[in-house]
């Protein structure tokens, strides 16, 4: 397989926790520069391995992979599509962008002949993408859905299993490096759609608009809802449903739901993630590991990273696309 020499945007959780992964393996891979907003940090490795300027990674010829793993989504995108034009392929995680640009990325890709590649942007150590990607190509999915946001998953955890309050459990996740810098993406169910949004290109080869996905969050849940859930041995999950309707309709949505004892969800505590996929032939199944985290997430990055020495691209569920399915969020209730 070919050498890589990477480019790194971003020293926080994952770009930390990725480093530690990469230092246990033997790979062909050299970290080459990392790209970082705050040069007055401490940092543990050598300082001339930084830079706060991203053209020596954008403009280095020796450097063929861009690693993005920053949380300010403008940067995000100006990095990811000129890195993508510059003939450099990308492995990212901010899913906030990539939902937000899936299209034109998806265009530079095939315009320059480059990869982007983005498992640890879902629902952390899970690959869900590359399964929906590769695995369930020919299947026909009747549903994917679970819990794709590890913040506001620990969040129910610790009130529903140890009587934490919201506020305490908030701060918690976010010292554990789970949340985002603006939290309220995590409990409102902004992130756990962005996450859908790009899940269900690869399950449907739809590409939709955040903007035209309904998501309503947990932080407005009463604690009349928790009780009311207790009594009846019920937990509320905040869940993410992309769903065929018919066939030819997909709809996508995210709300806080009851799940009762029989569903695999109802075991998925703190900040672990779950997904659930329902399709024609297989049935049932269920993915299930860590969503938020340092390790967990650097590990799918990692898994990307080294499925590009073999030049792996997305297709985007050429079969699924081929059904000309449309997504709509007009549901019909029938009364
Ligand atoms: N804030 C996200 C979460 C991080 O809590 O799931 C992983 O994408």
């Amino acid at each position: 397989s070919k050498k890589l020499t990477i480019g790194l945007f971003g020293f926080g959780v994952v770009g930390q926790g990725l480093h530690d992964i990469i230092r246990t393996k033997n790979l062909n891979i050299e970290i080459k520069k990392i790209a970082i907003k705050n040069p007055g940090k401490q940092r543990t490795l050598p300082a001339d391995l930084f830079t706060t300027d991203r053209d020596e990674i954008l403009y280095d010829p020796e450097i063929n992979t861009v690693v993005e793993l920053i949380n300010d989504t403008e940067a995000a995108y100006e990095i990811v599509s000129r890195a993508l034009s510059t003939g450099k392929n990308v492995v990212s995680a901010s899913k906030k962008m990539l939902a937000l640009h899936l299209q034109e990325l998806i265009d530079l890709q095939h315009e320059h002949g480059t990869s982007l590649l983005y498992e640890g942007a879902v629902c952390g150590s899970i690959p869900i993408i590359r399964n929906l990607e590769e695995y369930y190509d020919n299947e026909l999915l009747h549903s994917i859905s679970g819990i794709f946001n590890g913040s506001s998953n620990y969040i129910l955890s610790k009130g529903n299993l140890e009587g934490l309050d919201y506020d305490t459990a908030l701060k918690q996740a976010q010292d554990l490096g789970f949340a985002e810098t603006d939290p309220t993406s995590d409990v409102g169910g902004y992130d756990a759609k962005y996450k859908l949004v790009i899940a269900s290109a690869h399950a449907y080869g739809l590409v939709v608009q955040p903007d035209e996905v309904m998501n309503i969050g947990i932080q407005n849940l009463s604690a009349h809802d928790m009780q009311y859930a207790r009594e009846k041995n019920l937990k509320i999950k905040l869940v993410p449903v992309a769903k065929e309707l018919d066939d030819q309709h997909v709809t996508l949505f995210v709300l806080p739901k009851f799940v009762n004892e029989t569903e695999f969800l109802y075991n998925v505590e703190y900040e672990y993630n779950g997904v659930t996929v329902q399709a024609a032939f297989a049935d049932q199944q269920f993915f299930f590991g860590k969503g938020a985290g340092g390790h967990p997430t650097g590990s799918a990055v990692l898994s990307d990273i080294a499925a590009l020495r073999y030049d792996y691209g997305y297709e985007y569920k050429k079969a699924h696309a081929q059904r000309g399915l449309a997504f709509t969020n007009n549901i019909e209730l029938t009364v």
